[in-house]
């Protein structure tokens, strides 16, 4: 059975979708007071947060992880908007094992704001990725992608709820395609 950790930064709905289907481990939020942890705690998820400012360098910070990761005895990390670059110390240990969800049709429109981005180049269709985590800016090899049309009558909002319903959907798909097995009463 693979065990799977969730990392995220802020909101916290992608972890929602996904600790509602599968048995997630542990939540790691890099902010102390994010919404994903209130998140965890109703839905019975362990949960560890911690600050990059809390540690002398990015290295220490992610060496923590790291032990968090081992201690756990996690086989796949869902990065779900969490909003720092994976360093070296995290990579090193755990390459090939790290996953992560882009608002975007990568790669086209990768950082941090890959819905507003899009909208703003005005296309027609954007979309959603699962990747391969690597040492680039949402540069790893794509695992699964599906467009996401720009519908007349869109406003940034619509179109944004769009885009987080298409993300929704996907998470769930690609755990199963990784062979995560859902939860037994879900
Ligand atoms: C998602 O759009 C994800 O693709 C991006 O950050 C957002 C996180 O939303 N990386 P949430 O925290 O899961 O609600």
């Amino acid at each position: 059975m693979k065990k799977i950790a969730v990392f995220a930064s802020g909101n916290g709905s992608n972890f929602q979708v996904i600790a509602e289907e599968f048995p997630v481990e542990f939540v790691f939020s890099d902010h102390r007071d994010a919404y994903v942890l209130e998140r965890a705690k109703n839905l019975g998820v362990a949960s560890y947060a911690f600050e990059l400012k809390e540690f002398d360098n990015k290295t220490a910070y992610e060496e923590a992880i790291v032990k968090l990761l081992d201690e756990h005895q996690i086989d796949l990390v869902c990065l779900a908007g969490y909003m720092k670059i994976v360093g070296p110390s995290l990579l090193s240990a755990y390459e090939g094992r790290i996953i992560n969800i882009h608002p975007a049709y990568l790669p086209e429109f990768p950082g941090a704001h890959g819905i507003e981005d899009a909208w703003n180049a005005g296309v027609a269709e954007s979309g959603v990725t699962i990747h391969w985590v690597d040492s680039g800016v949402d540069t790893g090899m794509v695992i699964k992608q599906v467009r996401v049309p720009r519908l007349a009558g869109d406003t940034l909002d619509t179109f944004e709820t769009r885009i987080h319903e298409t993300e929704y959907k996907l998470y769930p798909e690609v755990l199963e395609l990784l062979g995560v097995e859902k939860k037994e009463d879900g």
